[in-house]
């Protein structure tokens, strides 16, 4: 991949495709770790003269205008962390776009306004993603992708403008791919993988790719109740996904013939309803009532989890171990957090729910060798899948 160095931004109109889909509520932004991690590329360009047109994902507006998806409260923040004005753009490719890039000088930077909002941004159809991208592309003269999080979505944004446009890669993707590999080539022994979240569906792939790379497999959080489950336990009200209980009984055994290490929750907290307040208590993973569903892992748990990485050379961890939004629940999440802080290993956390979970509970961010701006561009990059906005920065 071609790096921003490459191209000669002087003067020069460039559009920067950032990840700047961060947690709301309402205006306010919840976790800001996405912004902070796009204001270094976007920096540089301003140092070296450009004229900077940033172009962002919010939620999923599904192709209109949704005002609670504007990017207007992001680009006050972006604002407050470049020390500059950010001017905004109040559509993505319309009269307003037009005019605010127009009215840029060198060095200085504009936001649009949700590529969401334009329903070419995410068409399945080419033609129609391409008379999208088009528009977008007629904006700049260079393009520079940088949004991490999002270059596993073949969007017009991340896919089809830098078809159109001389292109490089920022400093994000150069630095979140870099990393990456690191644990796709030869990683350190042992390598140990943590996966919690609650869709095991979502991450069946990873898991099937991991099988043959990882020396131990951590489950928890939600998606430990379906392997649970596999293995003929009662997981009471627990979430369980029925569909997916002969590919986990496949994993099960997979994972017994190669030697690895499948380690699931000994022990979990289970509450009477899904509440921050429900009453709960610490079960064996063997004996969850039938009424009761399992909110965190439990106390045995988390010390059989942090055994499990205390001689870890290699962690990757992507999902809470619970419902960490809730206190009560938050035990399991903080301490696989504390196990890879505590570690010397090179510890790579994968995911927006992951890093947001880490800020939360008040973790500090360097006790971790990464935090990935990506969740779904993680997973997939590690299944070995082609990502389309990697593809899409390789040819010049
Ligand atoms: C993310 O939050 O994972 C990225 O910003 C991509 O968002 P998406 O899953 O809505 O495509
Ligand atoms: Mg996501």
């Amino acid at each position: 991949m071609r790096t921003i160095d490459s191209l000669d931004v002087k003067g020069r109109r460039v559009l920067v495709r950032a990840d700047l889909n961060v947690p709301l509520d309402g205006e306010t932004i919840t976790d800001d770790g996405r912004i902070r991690a796009s204001v270094p590329t976007i920096r540089k360009l301003l140092d070296s003269g450009a004229k900077v047109i940033v172009c962002a994902h919010l939620g999923r507006p599904k192709g209109s205008p949704t005002p609670k998806y504007s990017l207007a409260p992001v680009a006050r923040r972006l604002s407050e962390l470049l020390g500059e004005h950010v001017a905004f753009a109040t559509d993505v490719v319309g009269e307003s776009a037009q005019a605010t890039v127009a009215a840029l000088q060198d060095g200085q930077v504009a936001l649009l306004e949700n590529l969401r909002f334009e329903p070419g941004e995410e068409s399945k159809d080419d033609e129609v993603r391409g008379a999208f991208a088009d528009r977008l592309a007629a904006l700049a003269e260079l393009y520079v992708g940088d949004g991490f999080g999002a270059v596993h979505r073949k969007h017009a944004s991340v896919y089809d403008v830098p078809e159109r446009l001389p292109h490089a890669a920022g400093g994000l993707i150069v630095a979140e791919v870099e990393v990456l590999k690191r644990l796709t080539q030869d990683p350190a022994r042992p390598y140990v993988v943590v996966l919690g979240g609650a869709k095991v569906s979502d991450k069946l792939g990873v898991i099937a790719n991991l099988l043959s790379k990882v020396d131990r497999l951590l489950i928890g959080g939600g998606m430990a109740y379906t392997f649970l489950a596999a293995q003929g336990l009662e997981v009471g009200g627990s979430l369980l996904q029925e569909d997916q209980l002969d590919q986990v009984r496949g994993f099960l055994s997979e994972a017994k013939e190669r030697g690895v290490d499948l380690v699931l929750p000994v022990d979990v907290l289970a509450a009477t309803e899904f509440a921050p307040d429900a009453p709960h208590e610490a079960v064996d993973a063997t004996e969850i009532p039938a009424d009761r569903q399992g909110l965190d892992i439990g106390p045995r748990t988390r010390e059989l989890f942090a055994a499990k990485l205390a001689d870890a050379r290699t962690v990757f961890w992507n999902g809470p171990m619970g419902v960490f939004e809730f206190d009560a629940f938050a035990g399991g999440t903080r301490a696989v957090a504390e196990a890879l802080i505590a570690s010397d290993a090179f510890t790579v956390v994968g995911g927006g729910d992951s890093a947001a979970a880490v800020r939360r509970l008040g973790l500090p961010e360097d006790g971790f060798s990464h935090i990935s701006t990506g969740g779904g561009a993680s997973l997939e990059y590690l299944e070995g899948k082609t990502l389309p906005g990697l593809a899409a920065l390789e040819d010049s």
